[in-house]
């Protein structure tokens, strides 16, 4: 019996631990924008694990408002060249999380910077409210490549949230997508 409750108790901080993600302290739009590139994700979906392995770093550029909304454009390399998809980034109550309505699940997302120090990493998680199948951790880069230390923060990071060893990927390089000029 004691064995149990000690099951149940642990369980509940677990999940306690898992429910409560807390955005960056002060956080500022404004110092948050700019290129980013997401070197790491973790990603627990059963439907992207075939996709796992072709994952690249993909670059993105956040254009904050001045309302505190901001612009997320995104490129992807497609079998038709370099495409960049735009996000519309809406602030919410509270400084670091916004929500935007995805296109492809047809539901409106939060995301929320969890960590950042600006000029070097972000990890940002999304989904919080949301269908446990769609969450996401994320490290962004203001480089393609981050200390070990900022990778092993974000491996430890996703696995305190739930998400299985084989589903924490930190990709290779992109090729240049969007061309250097951009
Ligand atoms: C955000 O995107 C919209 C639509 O493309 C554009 O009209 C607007 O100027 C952009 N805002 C910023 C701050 O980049
Ligand atoms: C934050 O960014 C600066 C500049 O890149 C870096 O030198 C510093 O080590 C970073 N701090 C942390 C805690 O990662």
């Amino acid at each position: 019996m004691k064995v149990l409750l000690l099951t149940v108790s642990l369980a509940m901080i677990l999940m306690e631990a898992r429910g409560h993600i807390h955005p960056q302290k002060n956080f500022d739009l404004k110092r948050f924008g700019g290129k980013w590139f997401r070197v790491g994700l973790a990603y627990d979906a059963p439907s992207f694990a075939q996709y796992r392995s072709s994952l690249r770093v993909i670059m993105g550029k956040v254009d904050p408002k001045d309302n505190g909304d901001a612009n997320m454009t995104v490129w992807r390399t497609k079998a038709e060249g370099c495409k960049s998809k735009l996000y519309s980034y809406m602030k919410t109550t509270v400084p670091g999380v916004f929500k935007y309505f995805s296109t492809r699940h047809k539901i409106i997302k939060d995301v929320t910077v969890v960590e950042t120090n600006y000029t070097e990493y972000a990890l940002l998680f999304k989904y919080k409210k949301f269908n446990r199948e769609y969450s996401q951790v994320s490290l962004y880069g203001r480089t393609q490549k981050l200390r070990a230390d900022l990778i092993e923060k974000f491996k430890k990071y996703s696995m305190e949230h739930g998400f299985p060893d084989e589903s924490i990927i930190t990709p290779p390089p992109a090729e240049a997508c969007p061309l250097p000029s951009h």
